[in-house]
């Protein structure tokens, strides 16, 4: 059994280092993608406060398609440029959007997210899936957010 439960009341910074070394351990060695997602959607649930969904749309023939995740049940099929998934997986580049309602395009699967975070994984210069966060708080993620998920992105880009 793993045990990772964040200290409490952690900046951003060190809460994000503790994340990735969690995820790191528990990817070590283990080459199936599939079951690598599903620990790290299910760390991301536990170390991040005020959120309602969190996990990976993967990238394949052209589309996202929903993988593991932690939260209610999502749509399945993206296309690549629509909403902020699309649009993260189409630039290449993390969403940051504080009020997903004045987000154009925005789809929403649980009607209770009023913000969001979408980062690429991205290996040998393309988009391979992405990471999503949901909060049910607007404006819950910041630059500090970005920063701790891109580095996970980059550690699991040769792991998924
Ligand atoms: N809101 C996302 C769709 C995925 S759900 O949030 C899990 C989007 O606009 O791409």
């Amino acid at each position: 059994m793993y045990d990772f439960q964040p200290d409490a009341d952690l900046a951003k910074p060190e809460l994000y280092r503790q994340l990735v070394q969690a995820a790191a351990a528990l990817t070590d060695g283990e080459s199936d993608g599939i079951a690598n997602m599903a620990n790290v959607a299910a760390l991301m649930g536990e170390y991040l406060p005020a959120i309602n969904w969190a996990g990976f749309y993967r990238m394949v023939d052209g589309d996202l398609i929903l993988g593991p995740f932690v939260g209610r049940p999502a749509c399945i099929r993206i296309a690549s440029g629509q909403g902020v998934c699309g649009t993260a997986a189409a630039t290449g580049k993390t969403q940051l959007v504080d009020d997903v309602h004045a987000f154009p395009g925005h789809i929403a699967c649980d009607a209770a997210s009023q913000s969001e975070i979408v980062v690429p994984i991205i290996r040998d210069d393309t988009v391979i899936a992405v990471i999503d966060i949901d909060s049910p708080q607007k404006a819950r993620f910041d630059k500090d957010d970005a920063a701790g998920i891109e580095a996970l992105a980059t550690l699991l880009s040769a792991r998924i």
